[in-house]
């Protein structure tokens, strides 16, 4: 009996995964990097899959991988096309094989807050990005907030020239290697899963990231400490495949549509004080938190600002206006 309890057992637990769906239900796989409490998008992406299992019972379910248990981001734009998974929320740098206007996201020092990227976000040349993608068959939904990103290293980081010769994990992103490239650093790209390993390890010296993923992701627990720089900031793309979101019944769509943008309302609202939460949790912890006189931040303005200018014809003008000017 031991041997047919432990294939039902199996059984139940491979079925578990998709505890939640019925046949006949549409079934909405999400898969995202992060944790799942204590983050802005891991709340958020618990909240969505509360609210659609329960308000679209028998028409639609959702079932939420986090933590790349099921994809690293850079493999699930490729799954969702296939078919694989239907729904992400990459970072806004993780969009690079699919189009460069994203790029305006990563230019350092170019949003001073999480306000100014919701501002820029919901003016027409942020709401435009949405459908930046079509063609290559994505679609964006909505932008889903993050923060600023701080700086961290195995050494402190006061002055840009403390970053001179130092291994940097970056985002995939050319902007974010023109950035550390820009203050001596030796950029690498590499999957967000993989950078606590990394920076443990010495295969890289230091990182950029907000308080969400330096504490949720214990980063600050292998870096000499963490410099508040507010240099650039992370956003997330809540994106879906064109031909998956044309396949469902209209109302079943609205349906989703509508929640996702109650969910991003609520949640976005709250993403700063998540991270504040965050950044206290590392001081708590017994973490090292810089903080940079005006003059010295200046300085690493004066050091990466130079960046902008490679890649605006990548991004356009008109869209580089429309951020300086929400930002000025
Ligand atoms: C990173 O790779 O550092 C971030 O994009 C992770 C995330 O989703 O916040």
């Amino acid at each position: 009996w031991k041997t047919s309890s432990l294939v039902v057992a199996l059984v139940t637990g491979a079925g578990s995964a998709f505890a939640a769906c019925d046949p006949g239900e549409v079934v909405i796989k999400f898969s995202h990097v992060t944790n799942t409490d204590k983050h802005p998008k891991g709340i958020a992406a618990t909240l969505l899959e509360q609210r659609i299992n329960e308000e679209m019972d028998g028409k639609a379910c959702m079932e939420v991988f986090p933590n790349s248990t099921l994809y690293n981001d850079d493999k699930v734009l490729e799954a969702m096309l296939q078919g694989d998974v239907q729904l992400a929320a990459p970072s806004l740098s993780k969009f690079e094989k699919f189009t460069k206007k994203f790029r305006i996201f990563d230019l350092p020092f170019l949003f001073k807050n999480i306000e100014a990227v919701d501002a820029f976000q919901t003016s027409d040349a942020g709401q435009a990005l949405l459908d930046s993608m079509q063609r290559r068959g994505l679609q964006g939904l909505t932008f889903w907030h993050n923060g600023m990103k701080q700086m961290s290293a195995n050494v402190p980081l006061v002055t840009p020239a403390d970053a001179d010769g130092l291994k940097f994990r970056v985002m995939s992103s050319d902007v974010l290697v023109a950035q550390m490239e820009a203050i001596g650093g030796s950029p690498q790209k590499m999957a967000f899963s993989e950078v606590y390993g990394a920076l443990q390890q010495g295969v890289v010296d230091g990182q950029e990231n907000v308080w969400s993923n330096i504490y949720g992701k214990k980063f600050f627990e292998v870096q000499d400490g963490i410099t508040e720089t507010n240099h650039g900031i992370i956003d997330y793309l809540v994106v879906a495949s064109v031909d998956w979101l044309d396949s469902l019944d209209p109302a079943v769509r609205e349906q989703f549509l509508t929640i996702l943008d109650e969910v991003t309302a609520t949640r976005n609202s709250e993403s700063y004080e998540v991270n504040q939460k965050n950044r206290q949790a590392i001081l708590d912890a017994g973490g090292t938190i810089r903080t940079l006189t005006d003059d010295e931040r200046q300085a690493w303005v004066t050091a990466m600002q130079p960046v902008w200018e490679q890649f605006t014809g990548d991004i356009g003008q008109d869209s580089l206006d429309a951020a300086v000017q929400i930002n000025s």
